[in-house]
């Protein structure tokens, strides 16, 4: 398939792109700084684009199978966070420019403010305060998603995220904002960058998780 992505330098991008590539579609990575990406590939082409701007990134959708963002902005205390939604809005209208209808992007366990209350003391009272600022943007960017009638887009939510390579181990899945124990408790806190990028190339196989949330972990 052809595969634009964006966040293609960042830790769970660079999987993304080494996966994409060995499972042999070809990828466009649109980025800020070409000279991050050290991975050379016949199949990889890698363009600086405003991800910003709905006309910057146009050019570079034209022919694409499907869209697919690891992008990642980082949490503030004294302002919100606005990356997810302001470039979502530019990636959905150059979507709807280019003619590409799929489009596969990650957020996070816990988005919704509520969706914490059964995580430990731990996440609950000092890791999610921390980072409620990126939760709440990536909550936004979901509704607007929820919106967007004609994009066929999945939202991949994993838990904390490890420098960890791809395993073989089964994924669990959950369309909610954490995958809950059979008592109903968050399995698990944490799952491998490697992995989240497996995820996420495997829904080019399948139409399961099309309009949905899904929260995922392994095993
Ligand atoms: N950390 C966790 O435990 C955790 C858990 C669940 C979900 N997540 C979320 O998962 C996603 C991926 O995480 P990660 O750790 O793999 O991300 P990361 O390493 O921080 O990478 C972020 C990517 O976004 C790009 N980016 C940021 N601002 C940009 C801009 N203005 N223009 C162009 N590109 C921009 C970065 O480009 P540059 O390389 O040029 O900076 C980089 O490619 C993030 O949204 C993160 O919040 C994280």
């Amino acid at each position: 398939m052809k595969i634009a992505l964006l966040g293609a330098t960042g830790q769970t991008g660079q999987y993304l792109v080494q996966q994409a590539l060995e499972q042999g579609h070809a990828v466009t990575a649109i980025v800020r700084n070409p000279a991050k990406l050290t991975v050379h590939h016949d199949n990889l082409k890698v363009v600086k684009a405003d991800i910003f701007g709905a006309g910057s990134l146009k050019a570079h959708l034209q022919g694409q199978d499907v869209v697919m963002s690891c992008l990642g902005f980082p949490a503030s205390f004294w302002w919100g966070v606005t990356g997810y939604t302001v470039s979502m809005a530019a990636v959905v209208g150059a979507m709807r420019e280019a003619r590409v209808s799929r489009l596969i992007t990650m957020t996070s366990w816990y988005t919704e403010p509520n969706s914490g209350a059964q995580s430990s003391y731990l996440i609950r009272f000092l890791l999610l305060p921390m980072i409620r600022s990126v939760l709440n943007n990536m909550y936004e960017m979901e509704h607007f998603l929820q919106k967007a009638e004609d994009i066929n887009w999945t939202v991949v939510r994993p838990p904390g995220l490890r420098n960890l390579p791809a395993t073989a181990q089964e994924f669990l899945t959950h369309e909610g904002y954490f995958v809950p124990d059979g008592s109903g408790q968050p399995a698990g806190g944490a799952v491998g960058r490697g992995d989240v990028a497996r995820f996420m190339l495997s829904l080019l196989n399948s139409n399961a998780w099309v309009k949905k949330g899904v929260a995922i972990t392994t095993k």
